[in-house]
């Protein structure tokens, strides 16, 4: 009958394999936004119930989580070089630091001040930031902070603190999980989508039910380059540009490499630093 069908329906469901398994509800809803288009639309939402966790693996996460196990206090993601500059008369024992078109800013860009450091991990070294507050603006990764700093929490997340970072959500699950990737240009990154499956697949159990397709699309992609990172950035274009630069070569090696910091991060009121 009818009615018998809908316990059928809520008692059992289905895998993608086949096997089916006792119905379990989803915990809540997992999105994942691919290109910067997708950001700036997820900020006209209202996204007070919505945890997001933000990725832009090469750089700018890295290169802020580094800095944050390094010790810097505190860092000030903003969007445009004009923010930056305005932070800095606020701030002024602040260090300047970010890129544009992967170079550190210079004083040509900002008419007259020098950035202190551009978007390479490498160079976020405890002697450097220890105990400072940092002031960045990249191209794609502050900006994609900025877009979710209405949300309930937002996360800020790479390869060097993904275990560290589904570990606090597993013991946290929102309801909706918004996984957003900075990208490349105004494009997508294989990077950042590379991340966003491992996320996803680490709490698949917990989202399935409840998954859209871009994170089904990034989890397969995990499933199928996520076991050789460097390799798949010879793939990303990203990833070919900083290879090709002698100076930065060396940061995609730094930027793919998994759970070397076992702490989570956060943005909260505009500052980025270590939960908890
Ligand atoms: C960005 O924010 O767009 C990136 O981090 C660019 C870069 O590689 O520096």
């Amino acid at each position: 009958s009818r009615g018998l069908g809908v316990v059928y329906k809520r008692q059992i469901w289905e895998s993608p394999r086949g096997i089916c398994r006792p119905y379990k509800p989803a915990t809540g809803s997992l999105q994942t936004t691919s290109t910067p288009a997708d950001f700036e639309a997820l900020a006209q939402t209202d996204l007070s119930g919505t945890t997001c966790v933000v990725l832009d693996i090469l750089r700018a996460t890295s290169s802020m989580i580094t800095a944050l196990a390094n010790v810097a206090e505190q860092i000030l993601p903003v969007a445009t070089i004009e923010e930056a500059l305005a932070a800095k008369a606020e701030h002024p024992e602040a260090l300047l630091c970010g890129e544009r078109d992967g170079l550190r800013i210079t004083a040509t860009q900002t008419g007259g001040t020098e950035f202190d450091l551009g978007n390479s991990p490498r160079e976020y070294t405890a002697q450097m930031v220890a105990g400072k507050t940092l002031i960045t603006t990249t191209t794609n990764g502050t900006r994609a902070l900025r877009a979710c700093v209405n949300a309930n929490q937002t996360l800020v997340a790479s390869f060097l603190n993904l275990t560290a970072t589904t570990d606090h959500l597993r013991a946290n699950p929102p309801a909706n999980l918004v996984i957003v990737c900075g990208g490349t240009h105004e494009e997508a990154a294989l990077e950042d989508s590379l991340a966003a499956g491992a996320i996803a697949d680490a709490l698949w159990d917990l989202y399935e039910p409840d998954a859209d397709d871009s994170t089904q699309l990034a989890r397969q992609l995990h499933m199928t380059m996520g076991n050789d990172l460097q390799a798949a950035m010879s793939h990303a274009r990203n990833g070919r540009r900083l290879l090709s630069l002698p100076d930065l070569a060396d940061d995609v090696a730094e930027c793919v490499a998994e759970d070397i910091y076992s702490f989570s991060a956060e943005l909260v009121e505009g500052k980025v630093s270590k939960l908890g």
